[in-house]
């Protein structure tokens, strides 16, 4: 209970996310520290985990880059006051407008992750007359111990050039005269929270920057995506990740030639832990075998536990009576709409306030409109009255 100012939330319409804001300053800060511990280490924040305006000009006003997937992503990043020289732009499927965008805009680099999307962005820029910035996204197939559906880099995955096709594109890039290629891009998936990963991610691109060299070819930069993870079971033990310990794997085992940067998309880390979907109880209803908790917030405004079963430690944040199993279950018309199955909250009645932690990345970003609903709200700690 501690963690929340129930009594200032009390009043606001539920569902919300709440967003504290000194959580996120204390974990944006660290992750300065740590990274700039290395004179050419970079971190762009990846949007998609949370594209919350205040959140994106709070990280933007830290002086990180953004990573973006999306025409939208762009606009909102530059909105927010990212300077779009930081920004990288990833994606397997770009349109044409979003290519356009990206040029116009002057962002940092295109991380490329087709032949076939390499030649269009050539024909795009030739056709302004500029000159694109491209980073090769390579599917490192390296594997991760994460869920099967956020695992990114495996031969399988739609995602980035597949390492047996690397010499074709290789080939072609000399012949393309409004590409420029500037940096090779992976990632390898998300929630990854044993180093050992990241090591084999490192591995893995010191041997391909060999292949590299053999061509004679250094690019300025390498991006080894993100993917960093948080701990969902203590979210109040735990709230900042470990960034001295990620960012030291890196300068351990990444073999960099003078010169090139070394850049990361860091998303779920840098903001997962600062939000909370906060909901209040409905109904408490007896079963036979087992008692509910029905909250308004359903998967509509937290879909990961419906997705990819993912875990969020439920809070009655009303409460300190005994603790009482309870499944927490949402108003949405399909079964999987539950976020959690015999968790321990205290006794919870009508109208308690639940919180679901850590919540802050691919939570709100990720509302829909199902059912009719409206998208939740945000509030935020430092402008609560
Ligand atoms: N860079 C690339 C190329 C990515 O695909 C992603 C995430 C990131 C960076 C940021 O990864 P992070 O540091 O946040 O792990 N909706 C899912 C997660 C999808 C992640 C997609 N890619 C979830 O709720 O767990």
């Amino acid at each position: 209970m501690k963690d929340f100012p129930t009594n200032k939330l009390k009043g606001l319409t539920t569902p919300f996310y709440f967003y504290n804001i000194d959580l996120l300053r204390e974990t944006l800060n660290v992750v300065k520290q740590e990274s700039e511990k290395y004179e050419n280490f970079y971190v762009h924040y990846a949007v998609k985990a949370n594209a919350n305006p205040r959140i994106l000009s709070i990280i933007a006003a830290n002086g990180f880059g953004a990573d973006c997937v999306s025409g939208g992503e762009i606009k909102a990043a530059i909105k927010a006051g990212f300077s779009p020289d930081k920004i990288v732009y990833a994606g397997v499927g770009k349109a044409d407008w979003e290519i356009n965008l990206g040029l116009d805009a002057g962002i940092f680099c295109f991380n490329v992750e087709s032949a076939a999307e390499l030649e269009i962005i050539n024909e795009l820029a030739a056709a302004k007359g500029k000159i694109a910035s491209v980073a090769l996204r390579i599917n490192p197939e390296v594997k991760v111990d994460t869920h099967h559906y956020i695992t990114t880099g495996l031969k399988e995955n739609k995602f980035g050039i597949n390492l047996d096709k690397l010499d074709d594109v290789l080939d072609m890039i000399p012949k393309l005269s409004n590409i420029k290629l500037v940096g090779l891009h992976f990632h390898i998936g998300s929630q990854i929270l044993d180093m050992a990963s990241f090591v084999g991610l490192c591995v893995r691109v010191n041997d391909i920057q060999q292949k590299l060299y053999a061509r004679r070819i250094i690019v300025d930069h390498i991006n080894v995506g993100g993917g960093l993870g948080i701990d969902y079971s203590h979210p109040e033990k735990q709230p900042i990740p470990d960034f001295e310990d990620y960012f030291a794997v890196f300068d351990k085992h990444l073999q960099l030639s003078p010169n090139q940067s070394l850049h990361f998309e860091l998303g779920r880390s840098m903001v997962g832990q600062c939000g909370s979907l906060i909901t209040k109880v409905l109904y408490v209803k007896e079963g036979s075998v087992k008692n509910f908790v029905i909250v308004d917030a359903g998967m509509t405004d937290l879909i990961r536990p419906a997705l990819y079963e993912a875990y969020h430690k439920i809070e009655n944040i009303s409460s300190d009576l005994a603790e009482e199993k309870y499944d927490v279950v949402g108003p949405i018309c399909e079964s999987s709409d539950c976020f959690g199955k015999e968790q321990y909250l205290n006794k919870t009645q009508r109208n308690d306030l639940i919180a679901l932690r850590s919540a802050g990345a691919y939570g709100e970003i990720m509302a829909s409109q199902y059912n009719c609903r409206q998208l939740p709200k945000a509030y935020f700690s430092d402008e609560l009255i």
